[in-house]
């Protein structure tokens, strides 16, 4: 339609089209200062802020070895988008305890430069993205760069922390069996984060963290290792529709399951390789069922993720099923019972996970 016709049919609102704009100016700062919140993590801005703040831009650049110049610019940027404290009476930046818990505490359940990271990183393949559109080909986890796995470890791992005893503590049974002592399988376990907190939850078990991706797994062995807890976990190269083992007590898998190219054959797998009174444990992104439900700032993140680096991931393997990370509860369960399971229901949800419970009766 031409820009005549449209507006003879369908004029334009100028409110409207001046939020649009706004909406696009917010999003062009935010995408921008993505860069830059990934640039102040990995310098020790932040933390610089944190140990010793207020501090002027020179005295922070003093202290992590950057240039004043870029600092104070980068200091400026951080102070208009809310992410530091700005006194102009002194000329001097701080952190308030809301935005060192947000920025500068790595074990912070709402520690967010490990997402801005993942974010960064799975930006990075726009070029192979925009081919894909054309082809309909996947993108394979294994083909990102490191950022986007050290991210998922750093954005996921302290919620994992946080929520894990609680959510095991949600299904039926699982406690009391770990505490006794069980068998777990952690599937596509990535660095190994919640495989790690599930062995220091549960010191009787014993726990297999498993995923195709074989440097994230000698990420996970050393991770392990700097725990303490490298004599009761093992890690193995192996794909979730094929790693060994019968008889598992809980098999776990941490926002993964929609990553996978068949999640149908997954799911049958997991049911062969659970014991009777077995539980499969899924964790995925917060999702209505309906699209509409998910038109939300969380939603737009998931789909945007998903866009970039989940769905890619699934188109590229075997069957290519495509689930999406917004799947909701109604398409994870069709999927599950279509796989073997008879017992599907959620158990708990944050503003950002939902934890289902499977049974194979
Ligand atoms: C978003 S990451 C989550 C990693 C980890 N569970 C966590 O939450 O920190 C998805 C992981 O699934 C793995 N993965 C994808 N498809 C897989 C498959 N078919 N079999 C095993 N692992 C798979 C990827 O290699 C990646 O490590």
């Amino acid at each position: 339609m031409t820009t005549e016709t449209r507006t003879e049919a369908d004029p334009i609102d100028g409110r409207k089209l001046n939020e649009l704009v706004e909406t696009s100016l917010v999003d062009l700062g935010a995408t921008v200062h993505a860069a830059l919140v990934v640039v102040g993590d990995e310098l020790g801005l932040y933390a610089a802020l944190d140990d010793a703040g207020p501090l002027t831009s020179a005295e922070v650049a003093e202290g992590t070895d950057t240039a004043e110049r870029y600092v104070r610019e980068w200091l400026r940027s951080q102070a208009a988008g809310g992410y530091v404290t700005y006194d102009p009476e002194t000329d001097r930046y701080d952190l308030s305890p809301e935005q060192a818990f947000v920025l500068a505490d790595e074990e912070s359940p709402a520690f967010m430069p490990g997402a801005f990271q993942l974010v960064a990183s799975a930006a990075r393949i726009e070029p192979d993205l925009r081919e894909a559109f054309r082809t309909g080909e996947g993108i394979g986890w294994h083909e990102h760069d490191g950022d986007l796995f050290h991210g998922t470890e750093r954005f996921f791992g302290p919620a994992y922390g946080a929520n894990l005893t609680d959510w095991i503590g949600a299904l039926e049974g699982v406690d009391a069996t770990l505490r006794a002592g069980g068998c777990v399988v952690d599937v596509g376990c990535g660095h190994g984060a919640p495989t790690i907190h599930i062995a220091e939850a549960y010191p009787d078990s014993t726990v297999v963290g498993v995923d195709y991706h074989e440097a994230s797994i000698a990420v996970a062995r050393e991770r392990a290792e700097t725990a303490g807890v490298a004599d009761r976990v093992d890690f193995e190269v192996t794909t979730a529709r094929e790693y060994d083992g019968a008889d598992y007590d809980l098999v776990t898998m941490f926002n993964c399951f929609h990553d996978m190219g068949d999640p149908v054959g997954v799911a049958a797998h997991v049911r062969e390789t659970l014991g009777d009174d077995g539980t499969w444990m899924i964790v995925e992104p917060y999702a209505e069922d309906r699209v509409e439900g998910n038109l939300t700032p969380f939603g737009r993140l998931a789909y945007s993720i998903s866009t970039v680096a989940c769905t890619p991931t699934s188109l590229s393997q075997d069957v290519g099923y495509g689930l999406g990370a917004q799947a909701g509860e109604e398409r994870t369960r069709d999927v599950v019972t279509e796989g073997g399971f008879t017992h599907f229901r959620c158990v708990a949800e944050t503003a950002t996970n939902m934890v289902f419970e499977a049974k194979p009766q």
